[in-house]
């Protein structure tokens, strides 16, 4: 359950800068292999991440007039990310990426990003949200299904040696509501 009433420790979030790559890089690691390490070698998970997770990768996406990013920080400290991008000539907007750390897990962080998601892309004028979750990671698959997104294609994903299913799939952005 996420802590939201007055005992939760205090949680906010924020665009991302420059000087939060090292903890999107130390994050996203930390969450990746406490979520795909019971399906993907840690080797494997090791190549994808330095080659797009590298501080050269996230530093060109941060700079895409296309991609977002936003730090989720609790007590003032980081503790989550979530970057989107934006493509007009395919008219899609997507939640690229969303790790919360496995310390930090269940204090509402998450919901609060995927919050600010909706709002940017309705903000853009897009009508829905896509996104993608490997089809083994159940629990986050479950969860947004619970946020209302349905998913409606899959596709093979390669980390290193390994190729998993990928579920891809949207939800759709109510006018003046979520
Ligand atoms: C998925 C993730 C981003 C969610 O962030 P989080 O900060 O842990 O989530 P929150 O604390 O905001 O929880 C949100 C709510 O969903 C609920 N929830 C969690 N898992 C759920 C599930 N499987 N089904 C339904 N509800 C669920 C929580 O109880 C909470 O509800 P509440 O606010 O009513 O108490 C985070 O857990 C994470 O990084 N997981 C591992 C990495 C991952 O899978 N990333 C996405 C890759 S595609």
């Amino acid at each position: 359950m996420s802590e939201t009433g007055a005992d939760a420790p205090p949680a906010s979030i924020r665009p991302w800068t420059e000087a939060d790559i090292p903890d999107v890089r130390r994050i996203g690691w930390e969450a990746w292999k406490e979520t795909y390490g019971a399906f993907i070698p840690e080797a494997d998970l090791r190549v994808y991440h330095d080659e797009h997770y590298s501080a050269e990768a996230l530093g060109r996406n941060l700079r895409k007039p296309s991609m977002r990013g936003y730090m989720a920080l609790l007590e003032g400290k980081p503790a989550g990310y979530m970057i989107m991008s934006f493509d007009r000539p395919a008219g899609r907007c997507h939640v690229a990426s969303i790790y919360v750390h496995p310390g930090s897990q269940g204090h509402g962080l998450g919901s609060m990003l995927m919050d600010e998601a909706f709002r940017a892309a309705r903000e853009a004028h897009f009508d829905r949200v896509w996104l993608g979750v490997m089809s083994e990671n159940a629990k986050t698959t479950a969860w947004y299904r619970s946020l209302g997104f349905t998913f409606v294609e899959e596709a093979p994903f390669t980390m290193g040696g390994t190729t998993v299913r990928h579920l891809i799939g949207y939800r759709l952005l109510v006018k003046g509501g979520t």
